[in-house]
């Protein structure tokens, strides 16, 4: 995946990630310029808004979990970034260290069909609202980050969007960073996405399960996908490094 792909191949790792939506390369030897050219096949690689404080290379997120650790990043059902105005299209996360103890695998759980089994009441009661994402709920109130001069994002979305490729539509509030739904009251706003949260974690059937390898490169259509890093090796270690591609279009429905 270095990106010295030619337009074939690309092509049809374009339609597989619009078609299976997470898709898991093995065996891959990136060094970061690679990792980062893969990336910019699809688009301008976004920067994580905790790299605000200057890193040497902001466009990598280091992904590091060690004994000394206080929490592992994505260790909740989420889709990157939404506090974001134009949240990631999809994410690569390069894994080259895996816990000796195994373990450290990542669910993916699929955005479309937790949409489609909802009631038709319900659908039609989501469609038209809007949620608030916060950056500030996991960079702060878990990761203790230093925000950035005037706090981390915050944007609003739709909680049904359709995805610009595909057309068809997608639930979109998240554990990680949707903090209500407007117009509702606090509790309704409670109720409802803990609701939608259940029905994520409950329904194995939504789900795929990536157990990582070193040297394993995951893509992810984050426009239609929720994931959830497992934390179950401390105090072993896991390190990777991830990209992420800003979409050119806001989350609309
Ligand atoms: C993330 O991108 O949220 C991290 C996922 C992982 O470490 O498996």
């Amino acid at each position: 995946m270095s990106g010295d792909l030619s337009n074939e191949i690309f092509t049809e790792i374009y339609q597989a990630h619009l078609d299976y939506m997470v898709l898991v390369f093995r065996d891959q030897h990136l060094d970061r310029e690679q990792h980062k050219v893969f990336g910019r096949r699809f688009g301008r690689l976004h920067v994580h808004p905790t790299n605000h404080v200057g890193t040497r290379d902001d466009e990598i997120l280091v992904v590091k979990t060690s004994a000394k650790s206080t929490y592992t990043a994505g260790d909740t059902w989420h889709t990157d970034v939404t506090c974001d105005e134009y949240p990631p299209l999809g994410s690569m996360l390069y894994i080259t260290e895996t816990p000796e103890c195994g373990g450290g695998d990542t669910l993916y759980a699929d955005m479309y069909l937790a949409y489609e089994l909802l009631s038709d009441k319900m659908k039609q009661m989501l469609e038209g609202m809007t949620a608030v994402h916060d950056g500030g709920i996991p960079y702060v109130g878990l990761y203790n980050t230093v925000p950035p001069e005037g706090g981390y994002a915050r944007n609003e979305h739709p909680v049904i969007v359709t995805h610009p490729e595909t057309g068809k539509k997608v639930l979109y509030v998240n554990s990680g960073f949707t903090s209500h739904i407007k117009g509702l009251k606090p509790f309704e706003s409670r109720a409802l996405l803990d609701m939608l949260y259940q029905h994520i974690a409950q329904t194995p059937s939504l789900t795929c399960r990536v157990e990582w390898q070193p040297n394993t490169l995951t893509f992810w259509d984050n426009r239609c996908t929720q994931h959830h890093a497992i934390w179950d090796y401390h105090p072993y270690s896991r390190y990777g490094e991830r990209v992420s591609i800003v979409a050119d279009k806001r989350p609309s429905a």
